[in-house]
């Protein structure tokens, strides 16, 4: 297992260009096996996860040629009757593969998705959504066993926003007979990026970016190029790493309204923040000041993926704040790691108040699952001494190269065994 070494109190400088959205590549991945032909992407993030789905499409009989943040997907010939329980129980994005999957008319044994540590995860709703669709499942031992003479639109109206299930219903009713309505749909920018995908290559697809979509069912897609949103999460990332090491900086090819929550909060501990076209500066104030009642919500709230990150960034504030998990019931298992720093944090149920002002010192934590990590990494840049972060391949699931970019900006900081 490999970790990271941070030298706390280095201000950051500079700027960085934001990579692909992992949010948005995996689901547009699932989305290319509803294509009998090439679907090339452009700005697609060298991670874990983006390596696992090539893997689990390969064993399908997808083929796929990479040439850095290129990916070439061709999904002419496929049989995916079993896919590997291997790969699939390691992210929980195999789950979207049913979608298209079902789009082709084909049977597919899924192996149950894992939960991960952030929270049980069930795909219940998934099941439902797609059962209202034509789909059969049968739950067996080895996992979810489905199947369709044919998708039949439906509307589909979501007890909670999903953005997985959103996204699967979408991509099961892109080659369906009929139209497909969902009512209370997610409209996280990744599902809004995922509508473009398929539009460009020739889905009828109306409300994008709404809580209301309607897909028209069509004959089938056509070859595309497409380029994948910047990643908000990793940005956003970069913006608590910045106002807690001190300094400024400019995150590039972000779009601004993507991050808006995380600015509204960072603003309001102080921070300054300049908005252009497709970037973002922001500039850390001497001392950051507590923000109360941070709230989790579905987009266009505070992201949950952002919750670590904010909490680490806070730990060094003057005055109290608070934050409260909405969306995943065990997402606060930085807390004990950060309280190894010197932090001063208490948690009752989904809620955790923050008593900043202490100035945090460097420890060997380690890292719990992929935003929680690179939240310690976050600290450590504001922790006085030295940082290591154990387990940093949680972090490689999601983050291209976050030590290079964060040591582009002049942290010191650096990864080994
Ligand atoms: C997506 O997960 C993201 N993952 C998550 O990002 C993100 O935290 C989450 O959306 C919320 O924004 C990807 O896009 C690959 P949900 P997803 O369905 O689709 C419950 C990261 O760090 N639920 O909106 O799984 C679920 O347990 C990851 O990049 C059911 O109960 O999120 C959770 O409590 C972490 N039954 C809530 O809904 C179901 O069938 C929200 O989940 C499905 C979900």
């Amino acid at each position: 297992m490999s970790s990271i070494y941070i030298r706390g109190g280095y201000c950051l400088n500079g700027e960085v260009d934001i990579q692909g959205a992992k949010n948005a590549a995996l689901p547009i991945m699932a989305a290319s096996l509803l294509n009998k032909g090439i679907v090339c992407l452009r700005r697609c993030p060298q991670i874990s996860d983006v390596r696992y789905m090539c893997r689990l499409l390969e064993q399908m009989g997808a083929r796929i040629e990479t040439d850095g943040d290129r990916l070439i997907l061709n999904a002419k010939e496929i049989d995916p009757i079993e896919i590997s329980a291997l790969d699939a129980g390691k992210m929980r994005s195999s789950v979207l593969l049913l979608g298209p999957l079902m789009g082709r008319k084909m049977e597919v044994l899924m192996p149950y998705p894992g939960g991960c540590t952030i929270g049980a995860r069930p795909v219940d709703w998934h099941i439902e959504a797609l059962q209202q669709m034509n789909v059969q499942v049968s739950m067996t031992e080895e996992g979810i066993y489905c199947r369709t003479q044919g998708i039949k639109g439906a509307k589909i109206v979501l007890s909670y926003p999903s953005v997985g299930v959103t996204e699967n219903v979408i991509l099961a009713a892109v080659l369906a007979e009929g139209r497909t309505e969902i009512v209370n749909a997610a409209m996280e920018p990744e599902i809004e990026d995922l509508c473009r995908f398929l539009t460009a290559a020739g889905a009828r697809i109306d409300g994008i970016g709404t809580n209301r979509i309607r897909i028209t069912g069509v004959e089938q897609l056509h070859d595309v190029q497409y380029t994948i949103m910047a990643d908000r999460i990793v940005a956003g990332t970069y913006m608590t790493a910045v106002a807690a090491a001190g300094g400024q900086a400019v995150l590039k090819g972000v779009q601004v309204r993507h991050v808006q929550s995380v600015a509204d909060v960072l603003a309001e501990s102080g921070c300054g923040l300049i908005i252009c076209e497709e970037s973002i500066k922001i500039i850390a104030p001497s001392v950051l000041l507590g923000v109360k009642n941070i709230q989790t919500q579905p987009y266009p709230g505070f992201p949950t993926d952002m919750q670590s990150q904010m909490m680490a960034c806070l730990c060094g504030a003057h005055g109290e704040s608070s934050i409260t998990e909405n969306i995943f019931e065990n997402r606060f298992k930085i807390v004990p790691e950060l309280l190894r720093m010197g932090a001063d944090i208490s948690v009752k149920g989904q809620s955790a108040v923050i008593r900043g002002s202490t100035k945090l010192h460097g420890e060997r934590v380690t890292a719990r699952d992929l935003r929680g990590g690179a939240a310690l990494v976050a600290a450590g840049l504001s922790a006085e001494g030295t940082t290591i972060v154990q387990e940093c391949e949680y972090i490689s699931r999601g983050y291209v190269d976050l030590c290079g970019d964060l040591c582009s900006l002049g942290a010191c900081i650096s990864e080994g065994q």
